[in-house]
């Protein structure tokens, strides 16, 4: 099996040494801004000299950043979190299998996987405010960001919100990927075969058909969860063949009675039928879908 140098690759060749390690360096990152190599020996009973051999390795791995002054010590990488979460994930007995990348987001990259239940998977990595990533000022509000692991802390509360909108929604057949697993910044969801709406568009036979299909289903999670996508676009609707449509992503959602619920509403509804009209000629009233989602404009 072929392995690019993603952070599978080196979740997989992490020495047993190496992960214990990084589990007790994560801990003492909750207390230390640079994380003291003595600290680290104590704690894994690793000799300084083993210790000290590690961390250059790590280094190389591109896993811990090295600092001599004021002390000899280290940071994380943003990369160090994940690959511990990866790799922890696969001493849990959940994730046997990771592979290639499925996709980037606006603030994840997404593998596909295998767990130990023969499932395949999509393990989607969260990485809030990542440089390749945008979009962060929203979620700055959400967290001290002074905190170098800033990232990291929002990225986790990220990975849940999204879990728990996925356990309310797949149990009443919301078109929405199967909830699998969920720890820390990681989640696992069934793996979609099809491709984003916004590259697969030209292949629609009965666009308005389509589109009503989504209004559909905007309307049946307000009435039957009550909660509002809040980032609905045609990179967030995967289409399998002809007209089976799954929506991912739902980090962002909110219920239907949260402050700017309507205006994610809103926002979701536009979104849709602008792109409808623009690539596919379909024109539909915002106003009147709005009538028809909720009663009123
Ligand atoms: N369950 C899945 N099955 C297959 N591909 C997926 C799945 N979830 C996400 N992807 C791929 O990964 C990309 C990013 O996922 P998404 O959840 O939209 O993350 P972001 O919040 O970063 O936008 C998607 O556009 C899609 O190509
Ligand atoms: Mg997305």
């Amino acid at each position: 099996m072929f392995f690019a140098k993603t952070i599978g690759y080196i979740a997989k060749n992490l020495t047993s040494k190496e992960l214990t390690f990084l589990s007790e360096a994560e801990k003492l990152s909750q207390h230390f801004l640079l994380i003291p190599l003595k600290e680290v020996a104590k704690r894994t009973s690793f000799s300084s000299t083993l210790t000290q051999k590690i961390m250059k390795n790590l280094n190389k791995k591109k896993l811990v950043r090295l600092s001599s002054k004021p002390y000899v010590g280290f940071k994380l990488t943003p990369v160090a979190f994940d690959v511990l979460t990866l790799r922890l994930l696969g001493e849990m007995n959940v994730l046997v299998y990771i592979g290639k990348e499925l996709g980037v987001g606006k603030e994840s990259k997404v593998y596909e996987g295998l767990t130990s239940k023969d499932e395949e998977v999509a393990v989607k990595v969260l990485k809030v405010g990542m440089p390749a990533f945008k979009k962060v000022k929203r979620y700055r509000l959400l967290r001290n960001v002074s905190s170098p692991y800033w990232s990291y802390e929002t990225s986790k509360e990220l990975a849940k919100r999204e879990f728990k909108a996925l356990k309310k929604l797949y149990p009443r057949k919301a078109k929405v990927p199967k909830p699998i697993f969920q720890f820390r910044q990681v989640l696992l969801t069934e793996k979609i075969k099809g491709e984003m709406l916004v590259n697969s568009y030209w292949k629609i036979l009965h666009p308005e058909k389509l589109l009503e299909q989504i209004m559909e289903e905007i309307k049946f999670w307000l009435e039957t969860v009550q909660i509002v996508h809040g980032d609905l676009n045609q990179y967030n609707i995967l289409i399998e063949e002809l007209d089976k449509i799954t929506v991912i992503d739902w980090a962002q959602w909110v219920t239907k009675n949260d402050y700017g619920s309507y205006f994610l509403l809103e926002r979701d509804i536009k979104t849709i039928l602008d792109f409808f009209r623009k690539k596919l000629g379909v024109k539909k009233d915002l106003n009147e879908v709005k009538e028809y989602l909720i009663g009123y404009r």
